[in-house]
């Protein structure tokens, strides 16, 4: 779709329309070149995955043209890049027939499927040698998308095969995939297209380590999250998820001429044609090959790459590449003749639920963790799982003896995906949830809100040493050689009681046990000296908070100066701060109304804890929780373009003076304001200079 050409135009293009900040009337008809800028960077950055501009520039420019489309609404187009967002919450997924049935298709296992498969093939066409395709076989959800005069105008989940629910506006969010696409161009008026919804594995991880921040199991895949994401009934929640999309199937076109497929005569044509028109398509993996002795060599190339790739996939598929050919093949009533899936390794197993330990955590958590018989996995062997809560156990229907199906995909923490009570044979025991601590052996509670069952004795040993374990631990404080092996038993011996105790180790001690020569007693004193001049985000997270995370604890440093600030931000304050909802913000409000928490942080400073912060110069454009004021007349912005940055950074713009303003902005012939503004302590006052600072711009 774009030429080199063009790609130097819409980069001048880009430049001009950057530069244009004191934002020049738009000439309605250069609206649409502006949308071409924005639909040319978001297809830099989602589908190829090679953006041009950065995350800011990007988004001066989407500011400008939401702004135009604010003044002359009637411009607006069904396939402006604005149309994607806009909360909605849907009520309904309408049931929807597919133009053409989704069919699945038929698995080979090994060299031997994949050979009768290309026998019969070769035998039903009479052809002594075949042109086949290979490509990933995705592990996501499966949709289908429909374009009619050249907009996207519905996408449908596979539901039955037949009939799917439409789940457009969720599709919307999905930035990979392009609203509108120049399908005239080749006379096509309506087109059905498949592929496969996905979320990457880090994105999965950060969600997956999301939900454990609070207390909820992981999803066990990236399949399942993407499959829940697109059900999802809130379309911000929706593009929360960065889900992504590849497009390898045109299972339907209607044509404004006769001539059918035009000048596309097979598979691969068929994907470079949607690859130039903005879709992303396994082209870059697509390779097409003569004979199955090429393509079994492939296969097996392409295995060994798996978990480099930044999405999960489960196997490869190959297709007739010649379209004719698929056609002449035809379909058996499940599948077609003319592709195969070839399925990689099971990253699923079975194994036997032997027994539960009951471990608690350092918030007082009490987890089951299912002993299994090992079995190797995915590279690893693995013989213990977290079975989270007993609501989960009662969901999986686990019982002591099961026979269980266990799944772990690429890095992926092992899930038990569920029992398999068909196979019980009398003997299999309930798992009896304790009622008291196993460890200090004092009632356990939960609340009605709540899986989880808690110990609540903050002093707790169990909970004090996994307080320490987690302070020292690498996202941590990152005490290297200090380990949870030497925590544990520098607990146990009782050479370390709480986290200060850190501080104040006994080296003499240490000296007379096994194991620790003089050498690795520089190096713990050396790491734990380090340790006290960490970033203030580590030292937040390292403090274990219940729901403050890496990034919440992020979001936290910046918009302080010292651990004890945190003392005095009630709940509505702390709330202020991205992602700190009412829970985050409680849970933060009362670890730092606990007086033994505050002595504790007083004695960490009397040791020589004192955290690196971070100068507002490098808050990386985060302006969350933070109030503006703009006053007098600004020489680089327009004030309405200085006041929508602020917003997009996550900043708020106050109407007038008052104790609640964190900046007030003065320009030039700034007056009343600025007066005011200075006598009200604790209101910074920036140039326009600073405040360029401020957003690193
Ligand atoms: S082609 C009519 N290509 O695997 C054939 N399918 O188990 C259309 N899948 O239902 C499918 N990657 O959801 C095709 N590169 C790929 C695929 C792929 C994943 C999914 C698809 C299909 C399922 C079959």
């Amino acid at each position: 779709m774009y030429t080199k050409e063009k790609i130097k135009d819409l980069q001048v293009d880009t430049k001009e329309w950057l530069k244009d900040s004191n934002g020049i009337a738009v000439q309605k008809n250069n609206l649409e070149d502006l949308r071409n800028i924005l639909r040319f960077h978001e297809h830099r950055y989602y589908v190829e995955n090679n953006p041009l501009i950065s995350d800011f520039e990007y988004d001066q420019l989407y500011k400008k043209l939401e702004n135009f489309e604010k003044e002359y609404p009637e411009l607006i187009t069904k396939d402006s890049p604005t149309q994607r967002v806009g909360t909605s919450l849907i009520k309904d997924f309408p049931k929807t027939r597919h133009l053409v049935p989704m069919l699945s298709l038929e698995n080979s296992y090994n060299e031997e499927d994949l050979k009768d498969w290309d026998r019969k093939a070769k035998e039903l066409s009479g052809l002594d040698e075949i042109e086949y395709t290979v490509e990933p076989k995705f592990d996501g959800a499966s949709i289908s998308l429909v374009y009619e005069n050249n907009l996207l105008t519905r996408g449908v989940t596979r539901g039955d095969g037949e009939i799917g629910d439409d789940i457009t506006p969720n599709i919307f969010q999905i930035k990979a995939i392009p609203l509108s696409a120049p399908f005239d161009t080749i006379n096509i008026q309506q087109i059905e297209i498949r592929g496969e919804i996905l979320i990457n594995k880090d994105n999965f991880k950060k969600y997956n380590e999301s939900l454990m921040e609070e207390g909820i199991p992981p999803l066990a895949n990236p399949r399942n999250a993407a499959a829940g994401s697109l059900r999802i009934k809130d379309t911000a929640v929706v593009r929360k998820r960065n889900l992504e999309g590849f497009l390898y199937h045109v299972s339907y076109i209607l044509n404004v001429q006769e001539d059918k497929k035009g000048s596309i005569h097979s598979h691969s044509e068929m994907l470079e044609m949607l690859r130039k028109f903005g879709f992303r398509t396994p082209q870059q993996e697509l390779k097409v090959l003569k004979g199955i002795h090429a393509v079994i060599k492939e296969v097996h190339e392409f295995e060994k790459q798996r978990d480099q790739l930044p999405y999960e996939i489960d196997g490869m598929v190959i297709k007739v590449n010649d379209l004719e050919l698929q056609e002449k093949l035809g379909m058996t009533s499940h599948h077609p003749r003319w592709a195969i899936a070839f399925k990689f390794k099971a990253r699923q197993a079975t194994s036997k639920l032997l027994s539960v330990e009951f471990q608690v955590g350092r918030t007082g958590a009490v987890t089951p963790v299912a002993k299994i018989q090992p079995v190797a996995l995915g590279g690893v062997t693995v013989s213990s799982i977290s079975i989270h809560n007993e609501d989960y156990i009662n969901e999986k229907d686990l019982m002591l003896g099961d026979n269980i199906l266990i799944e772990r995909s690429g890095d992926v923490i092992p899930q038990i995906v569920k029992s398999l009570p068909e196979l019980r044979d009398g003997h299999e025991k309930k798992i009896a949830f304790p009622k008291e601590c196993p460890i200090c052996k004092q009632a356990l509670y939960k609340t009605a809100e709540e899986a989880v069952w808690r110990c609540i004795n903050i002093n707790c040993k169990a909970q004090v040493l996994e307080r320490i374990i987690h302070f020292v631990s690498k996202d941590a404080m990152d005490i290297k050689s200090f380990g949870e092996a030497n925590v544990r038993k520098f607990f146990e011996m009782n050479l370390l009681k709480d986290i200060p105790g850190i501080y104040e180790l006994d080296i003499a001690k240490l000296k007379s046990l096994e194991g620790f020569g003089e050498k690795s007693i520089s190096n713990l004193q050396e790491a734990i000296e380090k340790s006290k001049h960490q970033p203030l985000h580590r030292f937040i997270y390292s403090l274990g908070i219940r729901y403050v995370g890496e990034t919440t604890a992020k979001t936290i440093a910046q918009h302080i100066h010292h651990i004890l600030d945190l003392q005095k931000l009630s709940v509505e304050e702390l709330m202020k701060l991205d992602d700190v909802g009412v829970k985050v913000g409680a849970s933060i409000h009362e670890f730092f109304q606990n007086n033994d928490n505050i002595l504790m942080l007083k004695k960490l400073e009397d040791l020589g804890i004192q955290p690196e912060i971070k100068q507002l110069e490098k808050m990386d454009g985060n302006l969350s929780g933070q109030t503006f004021l703009f006053t007098g007349t600004l020489t680089t912005f327009k004030r309405s373009e200085a006041e929508s940055m602020v917003e997009k950074h996550g900043g708020k713009i106050l109407s007038g003076v008052s104790s609640k303003l964190n900046y007030l902005i003065a320009g030039e012939d700034a007056g009343s304001k600025l007066e005011k503004a200075k006598k009200i302590p604790g209101i910074k006052i920036l140039s326009e200079e600073d405040f360029k600072k401020l957003l690193s711009v």
